[in-house]
C-alpha cells in the first residue's frame, strides 16, 4: 500500500498531562528519533542529582569504553552468563591457522618442493592450480631449458603470486571502504550528537515524522518489554529511548554505540531523566566486535539479557555478510533462550515498490523530506543480490546528511538470524504498525507527543512527505529458540 492511501483514524483529545501516570509525566517531547534529540524532556529545574548515583568509569581511549550506574535494589537474578568475558575471543569464522610460508604445501612431492627451493628461495604460499596438479608425472629438464617442467612450474607460481596479490589488494580495498564507512558513520552520529538543541528541534521540518517514530518505538517496546526485564540496546544513539524502556519498568540496561559523542550525551540523559533502572554505556562497534570484546572492561555485565533491541541502525551492518554475521552473533549470544530481539530497518519491500515506479536510467526516489540514491543503478525487479553491500546514500532533512546506509533484504535478514537461532515474529511496515496498535496506545502516550503528531485536518500522524518518508520503514521481532 502506498503511503498516500493510508487513511488514519481520527482520535480523541488528548488528556491534559495532569492525568498522566509518573511514568508519562518523564516522557520525552516528541523529537527524538533516530537519535536525532540530544535533551533530556524532564524539567530542568528538578532537584541536583545525587553524585553518588552514577560511578563513572576512566577508560582508555582506544577500546571499547563505558560508564556504568550502581545497581539500584540487590540484583536477584541468577548470573548464567552465556557469553564469557575473558580475554576477547574473535569470532569463530575469524580464526586463522598461522602457516609456516616455507612449509612444503601438501599436494607438492618431496623432490618437486626441494628442487624447487634449492633453485629458488621465494616461498610458495597460493593453492595449487590445476596446471601443476593435474597429469601424468613429467621428467625434469636441466635449470633454464625451455618448455620443461621448471618452466611449467615459473608459469604456476607467477600465476598464484598475481592471484594472491589480487586477493590482497581486493582485501585491502575492502577493509578500507569498511574503515571509510566505520568513521563517516562515527564522524556523522558524533557532530548530531551536539547539535539540534530544544528551541530549533521544535523548528523542524520534521518534527512530526520524529514523534511519529517516537510513537512507533514506544509501541514497539512497550509490545514486547515486560517488567524486570533486562535489555542491551545496540546502536543506543544519544540515548533517545531511555525513557520508553523507564515506561516499560525494565531493572536494567545496557547501550552501546559507536560513536563516543553520542554515548555521552546518553550519559547525560539517563542522569537527568532519573530512570528506574540500573544502566551501562560503553562505546564499542557492534557488527566489528564479538561482544565479549566490547565488554572486556565490563565484568558486572550479565550477558542472558531477555530483549535485545536495535533501532534505525542494522542497516549499516549490511555492508558486508561478516558485519551482518558480527552482528547477529553479538544478539544471539546476548539472549536468553525465548529472549526477545526488536528493531527498526528500511523496508527492502518499500525499496523495491519505490524502484518499480523509477524510470531506466534512475538513481534515486524521495520527496523534499528524504531520499534515496543508490550508488549503481539499482535492479529493476528490486531483487538485489548479493544480499550485502548495496549501497545508498540516505538524506533527511535536519536530520541525516547523506550518509551510506545498505539495503537489508528482508528474506536474507531472516535466513541469517534463522542460522543465529533467530526466529521471525513480527514484521510490519510503520503505517500498517500505527493503524492498528494506535488505537489501544493513544492514551498510554505521552500528550505531548501526541499533540506533536497533530495533523492539519485534526487527526493524527503523520501526513504528505512525512508519511511517505516514514513509510520508508519497518519493525520486525525474532524469538531466540534453542537450536
Ligand atoms: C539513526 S541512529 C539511531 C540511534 C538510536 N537507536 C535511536 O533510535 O534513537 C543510528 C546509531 O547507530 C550507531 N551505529 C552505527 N554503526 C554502529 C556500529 N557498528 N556499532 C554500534 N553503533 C553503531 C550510530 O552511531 C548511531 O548512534
Amino acid at each position: 500500500m502506498s503511503a498516500e492511501e493510508q487513511e488514519l483514524p481520527k482520535f480523541e483529545e488528548p488528556q491534559s498531562s495532569n492525568s498522566t501516570t509518573s511514568a508519562e509525566t518523564k516522557d520525552t517531547t516528541a523529537s527524538e528519533t533516530q537519535d536525532q534529540t540530544t535533551e533530556s524532556d524532564k524539567p530542568k529545574d528538578k532537584a541536583p542529582e545525587n553524585p553518588n548515583k552514577i560511578r563513572k568509569r576512566a577508560v582508555p581511549a582506544a577500546q571499547p569504553s563505558g560508564f556504568s550506574s550502581r545497581r539500584r535494589g540487590g540484583d536477584t537474578r541468577s548470573a548464567s552468563p552465556s557469553v564469557s568475558r575473558g580475554s576477547p575471543a574473535p569470532p569463530p569464522w575469524a580464526k586463522k591457522t598461522a602457516k609456516d610460508p616455507n612449509e612444503r604445501p601438501a599436494w607438492m612431492k618431496v623432490e618437486d618442493y626441494n628442487m624447487v627451493h634449492n633453485a629458488n628461495s621465494e616461498p610458495i604460499t597460493a593453492p595449487p592450480t590445476e596446471s601443476n596438479t593435474d597429469g601424468p608425472p613429467q621428467k625434469l629438464r636441466r635449470p633454464g631449458g625451455r618448455g620443461g617442467v621448471d618452466d611449467q612450474r615459473y608459469r604456476a607460481r607467477q600465476e598464484r603470486e598475481r592471484y594472491e596479490e589480487q586477493h590482497n589488494r581486493e582485501r585491502e580495498e575492502q577493509n578500507r571502504r569498511n574503515e571509510n564507512l566505520d568513521q563517516i558513520v562515527r564522524q556523522h552520529y558524533n557532530q548530531r550528537a551536539y547539535v539540534a538543541k530544544r528551541s530549533r528541534r521544535n523548528l523542524s521540518p520534521i518534527i512530526k515524522l520524529r514523534n511519529f517514530n517516537n510513537v512507533i518505538k514506544y509501541i514497539l517496546i512497550g509490545n514486547y518489554a515486560q517488567p524486570g526485564w533486562r535489555t542491551l540496546d545496540l546502536g543506543c544513539g544519544k540515548g533517545g529511548d531511555i525513557n520508553k524502556w523507564d515506561q516499560a519498568k525494565i531493572s536494567e540496561y545496557i547501550g552501546i554505540d559507536i560513536s563516543n559523542a553520542s554515548i555521552v550525551e546518553a550519559i547525560k540523559r539517563y542522569k537527568n531523566n532519573e530512570a528506574g533502572f540500573q544502566s551501562t554505556f560503553i562505546t564499542g562497534d557492534c557488527f566489528g566486535q564479538p561482544l565479549p570484546y566490547i565488554l572486556n572492561d565490563h565484568p558486572h555485565v550479565q550477558l542472558d539479557v531477555d530483549i535485545v533491541s536495535m533501532q534505525f541502525c542494522m542497516h549499516y551492518a549490511f555492508e558486508t555478510e561478516m558485519k551482518a554475521r558480527t552482528l547477529l552473533e553479538n544478539v544471539s549470544r546476548s539472549l536468553r533462550p525465548g529472549g526477545i530481539f526488536i528493531g527498526t530497518i528500511p523496508s527492502s519491500d518499500f525499496i523495491k515498490e519505490r524502484i518499480s515506479k523509477m524510470q531506466p536510467g534512475e538513481k534515486s526516489f524521495g520527496n523534499s523530506i528524504y531520499s534515496v540514491t543508490f550508488d549503481n543503478e539499482p535492479p529493476r525487479n528490486g531483487e538485489f543480490r548479493p544480499a550485502f553491500g548495496q549501497r545508498y546514500t540516505y538524506f533527511l532533512k535536519d536530520a541525516i546528511d547523506n550518509v551510506p546506509e545498505y539495503v537489508v533484504p528482508f528474506e536474507s535478514l531472516r535466513s541469517l538470524a534463522d542460522e543465529f537461532g533467530l526466529e521471525l515474529t513480527y514484521k510490519k511496515p510503520f503505517l500498517d504498525l500505527y493503524k492498528e496498535e494506535i488505537p489501544t496506545w493513544f492514551k498510554k502516550l505521552n500528550p505531548r507527543l501526541v499533540e506533536g503528531m497533530r495533523r492539519s485536518d485534526g487527526s493524527y500522524g503523520v501526513e504528505g512527505d512525512e508519511k511517505e518518508a516514514a513509510a520508508f520503514y519497518l519493525a520486525f521481532a525474532f524469538q531466540k529458540v534453542l537450536m
